[in-house]
């Protein structure tokens, strides 16, 4: 996919498709009024006549226009002009992006991303369109046969152009090439979520973060099973006992600040299946559990887009990875192991094996001396029962770090929402037999687990995001979200030296 940011007439633009946005009503945003004027009115009369449903993201194709040059031009609605806002614009923008990746036509223009929204100046509409319509083409079908894939392989439009009144500025191109890039940032993410337990294993991982390396030119090491016995990561390693897959720990170093700069430090969990090991997982859906390193991917994903974007801050990207699997040498519940930290674990329930691994990496990012740190898992099913598949979970042991996430998150649409992790919780970790017990019986799930981690990350500013309920959506539109690299990237590009707001 190609972007360019063009001014002009929409009526003389010679393209495949130009989506224009129009208010429930009839009221015409400034593009799509200059271009109704060149079509006599139509525009507006079709609307007033009922054409174009209210809803914000509903849309009408008009395949002749009279007096616009464009082949077809698609009008999408932006609901009621007083309810439009941040959740209207983004529907709008979905609804193009829905119907650019099927269309016959080779290029468009798009004109919504000029449309005035409250708090919002064009940057930030730019970046977000960029993002919203690049993510939109994302297909997976890799694993499909030719035969089915051809059909589709040519549709959709491949050159954008998106139009506005203002003028063009180094700034906006900016804008457009960070929302471009957290798209391509996504897709990884959804690449490697998507991808099946057989074939994106811990080593699979570890030769995407190593050809990411190459080719953006940061550092990658793999550390193995003996580098890790001898950094005594026992908690981690004891998740890996039950597999044939060899266990690997990811580390990535993006230098692009200052020597000094800390870094930023991101953690994600990388079970590249998990079958609850000896506490094995009931049978239904646990297909979907070859998402469970989504963490890990949005980690990947997170530096993807950072590289490209070129961003000055030094960022450590820290993956710990492997299968959790029954078998003759797993761990069994009541197993006691000793993390690299020194304390002691016992192991009651071998499904809550996230922790296990992740509070290796957390003792490991102490290191770096960071600036902060955040982690990111599909950590718990109780997320998605408290959140439903709407927020990522958000605990923390710094109260401006949650506010700041939180903040990037509404601000990228991908949101988060806190939880609390009061020291009252951490009583139901304790154990009889060693340190603490790796799960926190039936109440509060998401929050136990936090708490679990949380006696790992004393040394520094920690955040945590359970993205069990937003990684991947399940059902007919099953697949991997790319979730939560777009808050991630917010997040970095606002931590940038000279970052606006
Ligand atoms: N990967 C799962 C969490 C999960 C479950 C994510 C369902 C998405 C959907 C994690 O390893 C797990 O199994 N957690 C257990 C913890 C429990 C044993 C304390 C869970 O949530 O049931
Ligand atoms: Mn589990
Ligand atoms: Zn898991």
């Amino acid at each position: 996919m190609e972007f360019t940011i063009k001014t002009g007439s929409p009526a003389k633009l010679k393209t495949g498709l130009l989506v224009l946005g129009a208010f429930a009503g009839g009221k015409l945003p400034a593009l799509t009024a200059a271009a109704d004027g060149s079509a006599e009115g139509r525009i507006e009369a079709l609307i007033k006549r009922g054409d174009l449903e209210d809803k914000a993201g509903s849309t009408l194709l008009l395949p002749d226009l009279p007096g616009v040059q464009a082949e077809r031009v698609l009008l999408v609605s932006l609901g009621k002009e007083d309810e439009f806002g941040d959740k209207a614009w983004r529907d709008a923008l979905g609804a193009a992006a829905k119907a650019l990746a099927c269309t016959p036509a080779k290029d468009a223009v798009i004109a919504l991303a000029d449309i005035e929204l409250d708090k919002r100046g064009l940057p930030w509409r730019l970046q977000q369109a960029a993002r919203i319509l690049a993510d939109g083409a994302y297909r997976f079908d890799t694993l499909k046969s030719d035969k089915d894939k051809k059909d589709k392989k040519h549709r959709g439009a491949k050159k954008l152009a998106l139009l506005v009144t203002s003028e063009l500025t180094a700034e906006l191109d900016t804008a457009v090439l960070q929302g471009h890039a957290v798209a391509t940032g996504m897709a990884l993410a959804k690449d490697l979520g998507n991808l099946p337990g057989n074939l994106c294993t811990p080593t699979h991982l570890a030769d995407t973060a190593e050809s990411l390396g190459k080719q953006y030119e940061f550092d990658v090491e793999v550390l193995d099973r003996d580098d890790m016995k001898k950094l005594g990561m026992g908690s981690f390693l004891s998740v890996a006992r039950g597999s044939h897959q060899p266990p690997k720990f990811i580390v990535m170093h993006y230098k692009g600040g200052k020597a000094k700069a800390k870094p930023i430090v991101l953690v994600g969990k990388g079970i590249t299946f998990d079958t609850g090991g000896i506490s094995l997982k009931p049978a239904a859906e646990m297909d979907e559990m070859k998402y469970d390193m989504c963490g890990a991917a949005s980690v990947l994903g997170t530096f993807k887009a950072v590289a490209q974007m070129g961003l000055p801050i030094n960022l450590v990207g820290l993956i710990p990875t492997t299968e959790n699997m029954p078998g003759g040498g797993a761990t069994k519940p009541g197993d006691v192991v000793t993390s690299m930290s020194g304390q002691t674990i016992e192991v009651l329930n071998t499904d809550a094996e996230g922790r296990l691994i992740l509070c290796d990496a957390l003792t490991y990012a102490e290191r770096f001396k960071p600036d902060c740190v955040i982690d990111i898992a599909t950590l718990t099913g109780a997320c998605v029962v408290a959140l439903g598949k709407i927020p990522s979970g958000l605990l923390a042991n710094d109260d401006e770090l949650a506010a700041e996430i939180l903040k990037r998150g509404t601000e990228s649409g991908d949101r988060a929402w806190q939880l609390p992790l009061w020291d009252e919780y951490q009583e139901l970790l304790k154990s009889n037999f060693a340190d603490m017990g790796n799960i926190g019986g039936r109440y509060a799930g998401t929050i136990t687990a936090a708490c679990f981690l949380s006696r790992f990350t004393k040394d520094y500013k920690w955040a945590h995001l359970d993205i069990a309920g937003t990684a991947w959506v399940s059902g007919d539109a099953k697949g991997a979200t790319g979730r939560p690299v777009p808050l991630l990237s917010a997040f970095l590009i606002g931590r940038a030296p000279g970052a606006a707001g």
